[in-house]
């Protein structure tokens, strides 16, 4: 007999099979017994006789609890009616262990609650949707570059310096050599890699010490970051909007089952295709203070800013040109106004916000050791990043995209915290 999964039950109508997997839910009926089982590819219901299957099968029903492990055997039955199109006719039935009282029930739970218990949380309906969904995204990326002549470069997760400001750093002994930091971003090895490789991306874990509690920010979450040679920021923005045309389009098709159950509107995911709308920082400005917002040039913007911007347009917007003293070191200037860096963030529609930050980098080796000093960074940990600008500089761009900021925005999630298996947070280290 063979042993299979549900979400292949297809390839086996009319033939007994075997599957293995938890108790989501159950119910009887005179003589008849339903099992709805779970095995991670999808919900399956087991349709048991009284007669039909041995007298010590019919009996385990009785000491199935929710999310008790078992196996059953069964002839595949199609049946139009039944979630999945499948049902199993059950010959036999195994118990692996019977269940203590599962604490999570059908009833409302708090948020709290939940993520206390993340690692059960994981087995519901609405989760699987969501990590399937991240783990469709996580490809997609790595298909997109992939398949574009992007080599992979890892870049390392302990370093000896900041990389986005020295606010948000994670830091640790290292040995004799003193402290090192968690990464927060991996693309000043990505330029390395790409004055080697001409196109490259990391993609990887990194760490923010983010003392602020938002519905966006996560202490540990994964970016990628494509880092290319001989590009500029135009160059970095079409690469940016085909990406997420792809990433995006992508999931929809590959996906359309998982965004259902998350009941997303798929309006706005429909319209992300290129080209994406451009507009300066002092475009943007304009416009928050169109809509009435208290705005002074040459700050950051905030949430609320970003929601206000971005709901002017019906796809992903990209913001271009900000005041260079808000951004970080390694960007290059407008030649034709210095106080504006060659940055461009992309906002995410409905509110989710930034989605992707990127520049062309400062390519001048004299620049950036200046820079260095305006942003009090120790010029010894940096020497490697200057080699770059002495042994063959180019102009050179690329992106970072956050990952959780993506799942929380595809699948119309409210907070961030779902986007991840485990989420890391400043008030949360556990499960
Ligand atoms: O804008 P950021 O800080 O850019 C960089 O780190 C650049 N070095 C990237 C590059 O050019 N290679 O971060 C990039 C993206 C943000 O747009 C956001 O999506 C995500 O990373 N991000 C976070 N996601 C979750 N929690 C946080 N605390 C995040 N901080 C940034
Ligand atoms: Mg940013």
């Amino acid at each position: 007999m063979v042993r299979t999964y549900v979400e292949e039950l297809d390839s086996h109508v009319g033939h007994e099979v075997r599957l293995q997997g938890w108790l989501y839910n159950k119910r009887s009926s005179g003589r008849i017994r339903f099992l709805l089982l779970r095995d991670g590819t999808g919900i399956v219901q087991c349709v048991m006789a009284k007669g039909q299957v041995p007298e010590e099968a019919f009996a385990a029903f009785d000491r199935l609890s929710q999310e008790s492990s078992f196996s059953v055997s069964g002839k595949v039955r199609k049946d139009d009616r039944a979630p999945g199109g499948f049902e199993l006719d059950v010959t036999e039935l195994e118990l692996y262990q019977t269940a203590a009282e599962y604490p999570i029930t059908p009833k409302e739970h708090g948020v709290e609650f939940l993520v206390d218990r993340r690692h059960l949380w994981l087995r519901s309906a609405r989760q699987h949707s969501i990590m399937r969904v991240r783990h469709r995204i996580i490809r997609a990326i790595r298909d997109f570059f992939d398949g574009r002549g992007f080599t992979l470069i890892d870049s390392p997760i302990l370093t000896p310096a900041a990389c986005e400001g020295t606010t948000t750093l994670f830091e640790t002994d290292y040995f004799d050599l003193g402290k090192a930091y968690l990464t927060q971003s991996g693309q000043l090895y990505a330029e390395a890699g790409a004055m080697a490789f001409g196109k490259v991306y990391c993609f990887g874990p990194t760490f923010r010490a983010e003392k602020s509690k938002t519905r966006r920010h996560l202490t540990e979450f994964w970016m990628v970051e494509p880092e290319v040679a001989f590009c500029d920021l135009e160059q970095d923005m079409d690469l940016a909007e085909e990406f997420l045309e792809y990433v995006v389009q992508t999931v929809l098709k590959d996906r359309a089952e998982e965004l259902k159950t998350l009941e997303r509107n798929m309006k706005f995911l429909q319209n992300v295709k290129k080209p994406l709308p451009r507009i300066t920082y002092d475009e943007a400005v304009e416009i928050l203070k169109k809509n009435g917002v208290n705005f002074e040039w040459g700050n950051d913007f905030g949430g609320t800013d970003e929601t206000v911007i971005s709901q002017q347009f019906d796809r992903p917007v990209m913001v271009h040109h900000y005041p260079a003293k808000i951004k970080a070191f390694y960007m290059k200037r407008d030649s034709k106004n210095p106080d504006l860096a060659l940055a461009v963030d992309v906002l995410a529609p409905e509110g989710y916000g930034e989605l992707i930050g990127g520049s062309q980098r400062e390519d001048d080796h004299e620049t950036l050791v200046k820079r260095l000093e305006e942003y009090n960074l120790p010029r010894e940990a940096f020497e490697w990043y200057l080699d770059l600008r002495k042994y063959g500089s180019v102009p050179h761009s690329g992106f970072g995209l956050g990952l959780e900021r993506t799942v929380a925005w595809i699948c119309g999630l409210d907070h961030i915290r779902e986007t991840s298996p485990f989420p890391r947070m400043i008030y949360r280290i556990t499960p």
